[in-house]
């Protein structure tokens, strides 16, 4: 076991997999969340609509949590394994991020229940509607999240980011085994490494240089957060959800990394494969693919969410614009459990 943990350890340490995440505030009291997906390969992204009503489990076997989702949500999944991209009908969003660091602990309290770490980000959005009631329940870190080796290869090594329509924002880490949670509308930016205690010491270090002097320019994580944090404060708060948007999105492309692009010193650089921005007001949720032309968008108030899960057509179709009547009633995924998709760390 002892030199099982050693590979995973190298292979963690060895890829640089990116995402980065902000929040933002226009000028008339709206909030925006965007966020894109870096990953060494296509992530098989899909997006799903899945109705209030829904019987959930943590996917795990015996003593996995049970729940029936209060809310509808509109999420995108990643190998059809977990929920890592989404909002509720209330408004509220969750951005799941890789993080090298995160350790959900290996021992089980008696109080706890368990929870696939694919299935954590759909239980948030399933169950509460503001980022201050997520918080208050979550804080009792009664859920054990397991998170079995990922279909690529990867440890399922992540934290998540929730925002809702009301200036509430707080970000999620395990660290050594226990939840930490920063909850305050001061934290909009989140990238991956390092945890975010230390994420916040960097970013007063790159405050004091000053953004119009330097920024960090390389695709390592703490300089997309020096980056995205100067940026977010930078542009303007504008006045239109339709300029808000656009806004959101440029800042998420300016921390994106080109496809294909290569890194000799990280085989596994990230490029990204897709981006998402929420308008929390409206409940919209804008979605871009990097091998796309095409944004397309959803909007929850217009979906029909009644029969079931489902799922819109894409990729096999290219879609832009309103997609929110193409979703198709669609199986909804498994979520990752041990034993399932393990084999490629053994090969
Ligand atoms: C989280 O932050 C919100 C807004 O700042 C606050 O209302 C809430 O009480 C906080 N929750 C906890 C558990 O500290
Ligand atoms: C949201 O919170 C920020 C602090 O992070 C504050 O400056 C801002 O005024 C708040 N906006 C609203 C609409 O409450
Ligand atoms: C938004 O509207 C307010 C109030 O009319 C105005 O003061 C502000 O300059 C506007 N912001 C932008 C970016 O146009």
């Amino acid at each position: 076991m002892v030199g099982l943990g050693a590979v995973v350890t190298a292979v963690v340490a060895g890829v640089a997999h990116g995402c980065s995440r902000a929040y933002y505030e226009d000028g008339a009291g709206h909030f925006y969340t965007g966020r894109c997906m870096d990953w060494k390969e296509p992530t098989k992204a899909k997006v799903w609509a899945f109705p209030q009503g829904m019987k959930r489990d943590g996917g795990v076997g015996a003593g996995s949590l049970e729940w029936t989702s209060k809310w509808n949500s509109v999420v995108t999944s990643f190998y059809d394994v977990g929920s890592v991209d989404g909002i509720n009908e209330k408004g509220l969003v969750g951005s799941m991020l890789f993080l090298a660091e995160a350790d959900y602990g290996s021992k089980q309290r008696d109080d706890q229940k368990k929870l696939s770490v694919g299935a954590w980000l759909q239980y948030v959005l399933d169950s509460f509607a503001t980022v201050p009631e997520a918080v208050a329940a979550l804080q009792t870190d009664d859920i054990n999240i397991i998170a079995p080796t990922l279909p690529s290869g990867e440890s399922a090594s992540v934290h998540v980011a929730l925002s809702d329509a009301a200036n509430g924002s707080a970000i999620l880490e395990y660290i050594a085994g226990r939840l930490v949670i920063h909850n305050g509308s001061q934290y909009k930016v989140m990238t991956n490494s390092p945890p975010y205690g230390q994420q916040l010491a960097l970013t007063t270090y790159w405050q004091g240089v000053g953004g119009t002097a330097f920024l960090p320019g390389t695709h390592r994580a703490a300089d997309r957060f020096a980056r995205l944090s100067y940026n977010l404060h930078a542009v303007p708060k504008v006045n239109t959800s339709k300029l808000a948007v656009a806004t959101v999105f440029s800042l998420v492309r300016e921390v994106s990394v080109p496809l294909g692009v290569l890194d000799p010193h990280h085989a596994n650089l990230a490029s990204t494969r897709w981006r998402s921005v929420t308008d929390h007001s409206a409940r919209r949720y804008f979605f871009e693919s990097t091998t796309s032309p095409g944004v397309f968008w959803v909007d929850l108030k217009s979906v029909d969410f009644t029969g079931g899960a489902k799922r819109l057509p894409w990729p096999e179709e290219d879609l832009a614009g309103d997609v929110s009547n193409k979703f198709v009633p669609t199986e909804p995924f498994p979520f990752i459990r041990p034993g399932h998709h393990s084999r490629r760390l053994l090969v």
